[in-house]
């Protein structure tokens, strides 16, 4: 089974579908992760170009999760699982998103786990792009300011210090990138089901979704 899950940054996509992973027992495979590890590959070789990342991409080794955590993310045996959500990354990952060799490579990684496993996908381009045969496609959406006061939490929990107007602007910002990117925009597919999370608490969202998926 694949289930697709696509929405603008701080939409709730990622705790939720590690919430559906563990409720339906499937895999949960965190899309944003491979550009974020693109993007730390760049932030460390300054001067690599296009085809170098996608290079890169094509052979890294991307795992999400063990069983004693299952947030952590190794990057060829590296624990990248903070060095990929600081700042510095949400600025350079919206550069590699827009890179379409790149954005083609990480593609190609995501379709060969799916078929192999099926599981939960969260990202931008999965309903449309990615897994457009998912069995359930969901487009989860909040106000620019819930996912910017989210954020913001994600941020203090890590101890970096960002104001509320420096992180609305941040999401602001890569909103108008994922809406707007030549390839691979952030768009719901037609057969999707939006749900919009301003007002809603996680265990709201998720017991609607199995709703959902349990239905279909
Ligand atoms: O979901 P996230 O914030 O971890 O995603 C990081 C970046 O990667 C975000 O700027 C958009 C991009 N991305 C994408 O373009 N396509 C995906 N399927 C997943 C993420």
């Amino acid at each position: 089974m694949i289930i697709a899950i696509d929405g603008p940054a701080g939409s709730g996509k990622s705790t939720i579908a590690r919430l559906l992973s563990e409720k339906l027992g499937l895999p949960y495979i965190d899309t944003g992760a491979f550009y974020r590890c693109a993007a730390l590959h760049s932030l460390r070789n300054p001067e690599s170009s296009e085809r170098n990342i996608s290079l890169f991409v094509n052979e890294m080794r991307i795992r999400i999760g063990t069983p004693d955590d299952p947030a952590i993310i190794i990057l060829n045996d590296e624990d990248v699982s903070e060095k990929i959500r600081t700042p510095q990354i949400a600025m350079e990952v919206s550069n590699i998103a827009d890179m379409k060799n790149v954005r083609i490579e990480i593609n190609k990684k995501l379709r060969a786990s799916a078929e192999v496993t099926g599981g939960i996908l969260e990202g931008r381009d999965i309903q449309t792009l990615v897994c457009p045969q998912a069995d359930v496609k969901f487009f989860l959406t909040a106000t620019p300011e819930t996912r910017a006061k989210r954020r913001l939490g994600d941020y203090e929990g890590m101890k970096i210090n960002k104001t509320p107007e420096e992180v609305l602007a941040d999401i602001k910002r890569r909103d108008k990138r994922d809406y707007q990117r030549d390839y691979g925009p952030l768009k719901k597919a037609d057969d999707a089901v939006e749900i919009d999370t301003s007002d809603m608490t996680l265990s709201q969202v998720v017991a609607r979704m199995l709703e959902i998926i349990r239905g279909s």
